[in-house]
């Protein structure tokens, strides 16, 4: 009578237990579970203990049936811990699941400037040919600027070029002609060349690449731009090699068989002098608005050295013939990108720097 009550007690216990097992959903609520049943203060702990004040005849039945839905519970929670643990498992690595079609954070490059770019294009080409590369400063002397390229003082040439002043000896620029002052912002690569030549004696093959500066500014001018002067000094050169190198260079740098046409002109420094034009690859020359409908874009100017500029350097003129040629780097920049407006290279406008 009394085994019976007491294992209707004890397997009420199971059942509980049972029920409750079946409405669990987390491995922490399971545990839980395990700690209220077999745990040390659990339910399942608690009735073994009530075995001592049982009657002896029936501690033996009921002490089997505690043990066994102990074991039985154990086993329960261990088979359900199993399940939880891999629907966890699975779970975790849904959410943690890497879209990788999303745009990802990228740290922006930085790149070159179309100026230098284009600069180190030209320079690969003129290396390529056995030039060296001499370089000059930007702030120069009225003497290297003008005067030992046979521009002197009076010369209207002075006025194809703007320049820019530093030192005018002094005295405001109100109170004076630009012509006394003599230090200045170079305005031309070209005074390279009469350093270079005093320095050494020929034969000479450089180029000289580098910034230059001038009173302009609008759509194709601005008052720091880039050139590329050129040199050659040697026994026995002719306007023939001037022709050839600068036909030569031409091709490479826009890449193509341009028609090239060389246009008699006039600088100080060089007679006879030219500018050189391309056939304007835009419209294949039927004229448009970059050739200005005449089919040519001018591209350089250049000839051979003039004799009072070796007399300059003291090169004997009676020994000694060369050729030159000053190229604009940006008017190159924007043939070959289609650019329309000089500013553009100097405004810092990251949607325009970074198409390059
Ligand atoms: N220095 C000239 C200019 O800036 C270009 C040039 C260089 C022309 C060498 C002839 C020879 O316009």
């Amino acid at each position: 009578m009394e085994t019976k009550e007491h294992l209707t007690q004890y397997s009420s216990l199971k059942d509980r237990f049972l029920e409750e097992l079946s409405l669990i959903k987390s491995t922490v609520e399971l545990n839980t579970l395990r700690a209220r049943y077999i745990g040390k203060n659990g339910a399942v702990t608690a009735a073994l203990k009530t075995l001592a004040g049982l009657p002896t005849e029936v501690r033996g039945s009921v002490g089997k049936l505690i043990n066994e839905d102990k074991t039985l519970i154990t086993t329960a929670l261990k088979e359900k811990e199993d399940i939880l643990k891999k629907q966890e498992i699975s779970k975790k690595i849904a959410s943690d699941k890497i879209d990788i079609t999303l745009p990802g954070y990228y740290k922006k490059a930085g790149g070159r400037h179309p100026v230098s770019i284009v600069m180190k294009e030209i320079i690969d080409v003129f290396v390529s040919m056995g030039f060296s590369i001499e370089e000059g400063p930007e702030v120069e002397t009225d003497y290297y600027n003008f005067e030992a390229l046979n521009i002197p003082k009076d010369h209207p040439a002075r006025d194809m070029q703007d320049t820019f002043y530093i030192s005018t000896n002094h005295i405001s620029r109100a109170e004076t002609s630009h012509r006394d002052a003599d230090v200045l912002l170079r305005t031309h690569t070209s005074p390279v060349q009469i350093r270079a030549m005093q320095r050494t004696t020929p034969p000479l093959r450089f180029i000289a690449p580098g910034k230059v500066y001038r009173c302009d500014s609008d759509i194709t001018h601005t008052p720091m731009f880039h050139q590329i002067e050129g040199l050659v000094v040697d026994t026995n050169i002719s306007f023939a090699n001037l022709k050839a190198v600068l036909e030569g260079f031409l091709q490479l740098v826009f890449d193509r068989n341009l028609p090239v046409r060389f246009r008699p002109s006039f600088f100080p420094f060089t007679e006879p002098s030219t500018e050189v034009d391309i056939g304007c690859f835009f419209c294949e020359q039927s004229g448009c608005r970059i050739c200005k409908g005449t089919g040519w874009i001018e591209i350089l100017g250049a000839g051979m050295v003039n004799p009072k500029v070796f007399q300059m350097v003291g090169y004997d003129t009676e020994r000694y013939c060369g050729f030159a040629f000053g190229i604009g780097i940006e008017r190159v920049t924007m043939l070959k990108y289609g650019i329309d407006d000089i500013r553009l290279f100097y405004e810092g406008d990251l949607r325009f720097l970074r198409q390059f």
